[in-house]
């Protein structure tokens, strides 16, 4: 093979991977091409370069000439075996190069790893997305297969994986605390567990890999523990590439696994608090509603329609909150409003209307009171919002348009729905085609357009779902079956449109199911 060994082609001979066996090979190829060029099987000319000779040389039959040729050549292999002496050590010196670097990058890949754990923390509030982020850089930092944190259950006898890397997406293990897994002894014990061959000891069952078809070779599992010292999961790592996880694996792990810890429990507590709040309004809510037997579950109902609406125009996660604390609280201001007029069994008087309308501005009086966080800082002017109109024609302070807060046009749809299709002192529940019209004549002076439309596109499933909570008993499991249409369909069937074959019987069922349970003594009055 005839190769020419200036500058340029050993640069560009140079492997891309500069380390293991191909410098050794391309060093190799050189010094026999040397050594064929000793033997004179190719021509070496002063440049380096080189080609095939025609024939052998004979020793026995040169000439003067070819003397002087032979010095001339011999000079030129002679700097050609220097030159590759001094490139090899080139070669030498940057692989040892490239080794410290791997080196230097293998040192610093847990510190960058940790920085990038760091700025998500900083940037990103979701638990999910933060332990997702965690794991996923544990994965590299202990170049592990796979990383899961596991979280105990609040009644205690179960660890489920929160996040888990390396195992198909969505799925979820659960690990029964009293089981033989590791996880749950290390739960159990709250104690570092480093197994460094699963199959050779006794603290690993083998029957996981035996259901799930994963071959267990090391485990690192460390304990969550919350501010009390008390367990609160466990972070498991499987499958270290090249050993068992070390003690400075461990170390990493522990801190990874106190930040996770951190999170959790704070995500733990944010959600206890909410819990608290949503439980808190709701009840202070149904303190109004339940007043009055006939009103009760109003408000829920107002909030499970305005949460429809709200996700059927996909607004943002931040204003669900506000809508759903609004729509829960709408009402409230009820409390300042006399029972007698709320009771009246029969029209009301201007005089006693004007003291009903007054809720408005007490919801809103009594809401501002409360220390909403800035987040929901909206809720009790929205809440105070829910009896304004589009025209102005509204109360209490006669918004207009643009001016009445999205969110609480929302409600008011909700708001207008549900008193239409409960019974009430003085009706019973309006006849659904009525309630379409009264919905559909409400359009841009009363009602937003898009909100209408919203509405009459929900499966009318969901929509009946929250209606027949309204008699506070059990949901008729026939409910399903009205997944197949919309809400406006199912007011087209019930004004007497032509079914289809799968919407045959559900205008029946649905006759059935609204005008059921209605009191013995209700009087109509509209
Ligand atoms: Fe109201």
């Amino acid at each position: 093979m005839a190769k020419n060994l200036n500058a340029k082609s050993v640069k560009k001979a140079l492997p891309i991977n500069i380390y293991g066996d191909e410098i050794g090979a391309y060093i190799e190829e050189c010094r026999q091409f040397v050594a064929r060029a000793r033997r004179q099987e190719v021509i070496v000319e002063e440049n380096g370069a080189a080609h095939k000779t025609k024939s052998r040389y004979a020793t026995s039959r040169r000439s003067p000439g070819e003397e002087t040729d032979l010095d001339a050549r011999e000079k030129a292999l002679r700097k050609l075996e220097s030159d590759l002496a001094k490139r090899e050590v080139e070669l030498i010196e940057r692989e040892i190069k490239y080794y410290g670097a791997q080196q230097e990058l293998d040192r610093l890949r847990p510190l960058s790893g940790l920085y990038r754990v760091v700025k998500a923390m900083a940037t990103e509030r979701k638990l999910e997305a933060l332990l997702d982020t965690i794991t996923r850089e544990t994965q590299t930092m202990l170049k592990c297969d796979r990383c899961s944190v596991f979280v105990l259950e609040p009644r205690g006898d179960e660890l489920w994986s929160q996040v888990a890397q390396g195992v198909g997406a969505g799925t979820v293990i659960r690990v029964p605390l009293a089981s033989n897994s590791v996880v749950a002894l290390t739960a159990r014990s709250a104690q570092v567990i480093n197994i460094p061959d699963a199959y050779s000891d006794h603290r690993f069952d083998s029957e996981v890999d035996k259901q799930t078809g994963y071959l267990t070779r090391n485990i690192l599992c460390v304990p969550l523990t919350n501010r009390k010292g008390e367990t609160i999961g466990v972070f498991e790592v499987l499958n270290k590439s090249g050993g068992p996880f070390t003690e400075e694996d461990e170390e990493w792990l522990k801190g990874l696994a106190a930040v996770a810890a951190g999170l959790i429990e704070q995500a733990q507590s944010y959600e206890e608090i909410e819990h608290f709040v949503d439980k808190t309004l709701e009840t202070l809510a149904q303190t109004i509603d339940k007043r009055d037997p006939l009103t009760a579950g109003h408000s829920i109902r107002v909030t499970r329609y305005s949460i429809l609406i709200g996700e059927a125009m996909n607004i943002p996660e931040g204003d669900m909150d506000v809508l759903r604390y609004a729509a829960m609280m709408h009402d409230y201001g009820k409390i300042g409003v006399p029972e007698a007029i709320l009771w009246k069994n029969g029209r009301l008087t201007p005089e006693e209307y004007a003291l009903v309308q007054t809720h408005a501005k007490i919801t809103y009086d009594l809401l501002s009171n409360l220390p909403f966080t800035r987040r929901l800082s909206e809720v009790p002017f929205v809440a105070s919002c829910h009896h304004e109109k589009l025209d102005g024609s509204g109360y209490y302070r006669g918004l207009k348009g643009q001016e009445i807060p999205f969110l609480a046009r929302i409600i008011t749809v909700a708001d207008v729905f549900d008193a239409l299709t409960s019974v009430r002192h003085y009706r019973n529940r309006m006849e659904i085609a009525k309630v379409a019209e009264i919905m559909e004549s409400g359009r841009e002076n009363h009602f937003e357009s898009e909100l209408i439309d919203a509405f009459f596109r929900l499966p009318a499933d969901r929509v009946l779902k929250v209606m027949e909570s309204e008699r506070g008993q059990v949901v008729p499991a026939e409910l399903d079956l009205f997944q197949a249409i919309t809400w406006q369909r199912l007011v087209e069937l019930t004004d007497g449109a032509k079914a289809q074959p799968h919407e045959e019987e559900l205008k029946d069922l649905f006759e059935r199911i609204y005008n059921a349970g209605l009191p013995d003594d209700y009087q109509a009055l509209d």
